[in-house]
């Protein structure tokens, strides 16, 4: 495979803040906020030090093109994941890889059972996108976040080990058989 996640460090920050502060990442995002240098530090010497936190750097064919970050509950061996591609414009597919990857480097290295997720309801990508990588709606939480005068739902996802062991082969597949696609032209 020609994509894979890596630990994130001090040097990605510089990075990882051009990211979090583009249009499309902020208005999907729970925080909305325009992230400062200062912010964005201490954000990352937290997390750093909490070994409840992981911050992974999607990369494909050694570029780095987004995020992924696990918050993971010990106790009940679940963890929330939160993601996204730091750019637009990308080849189509270029979020599914992120994603396998993400949940294949969650089975594996952590031990949880469930990796949980928050979507707001107008984010029509990232809904086909957990759909797509074997995410099973749990609920939603009605007219939960407010923008503007106007409250969203967010829809609440999971994917069970066993869910992403029967899911991941064909999912595969599918990101090779679109490799070859754009090969091919
Ligand atoms: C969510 C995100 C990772 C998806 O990445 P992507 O590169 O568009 O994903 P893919 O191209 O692999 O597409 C995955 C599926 O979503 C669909 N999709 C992508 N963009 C879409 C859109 N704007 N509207 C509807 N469906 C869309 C694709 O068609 C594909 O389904 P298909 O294969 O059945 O056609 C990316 O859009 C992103 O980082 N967004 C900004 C941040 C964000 O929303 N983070 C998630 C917060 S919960």
């Amino acid at each position: 495979m020609n994509f894979y996640l890596r630990q994130a460090g001090f040097d990605d920050l510089e990075l990882i803040r051009e990211w979090r502060n583009k249009e499309h990442v902020r208005k999907n995002s729970f925080n909305q906020h325009y992230v400062t240098k200062e912010e964005h530090k201490d954000w990352f010497s937290k997390l750093n030090k909490d070994n409840t936190k992981q911050c992974l750097i999607f990369i494909l064919e050694d570029v780095p093109l987004g995020i992924s970050i696990f918050s993971i509950n010990h106790k009940h061996q679940r963890a929330n994941w939160s993601f996204y591609l730091g750019e637009t414009g990308l080849p189509k597919g270029t979020g599914t890889k992120l994603g396998f990857a993400s949940m294949d480097y969650a089975f594996d290295n952590f031990k949880v059972q469930k990796i949980h997720t928050e979507v707001l309801s107008y984010n029509l990508a990232s809904l086909k996108f957990h759909d797509k990588l074997g995410f099973v709606l749990e609920g939603k939480h009605k007219k939960h976040f407010l923008i503007e005068s106007v409250f969203y739902d967010v829809y609440l996802f999971s994917i069970f080990r066993e869910g992403w062991e029967e899911k991941k082969d064909n999912l595969l597949m599918i990101i090779e058989k679109g490799n070859n696609t754009s090969l091919q032209g």
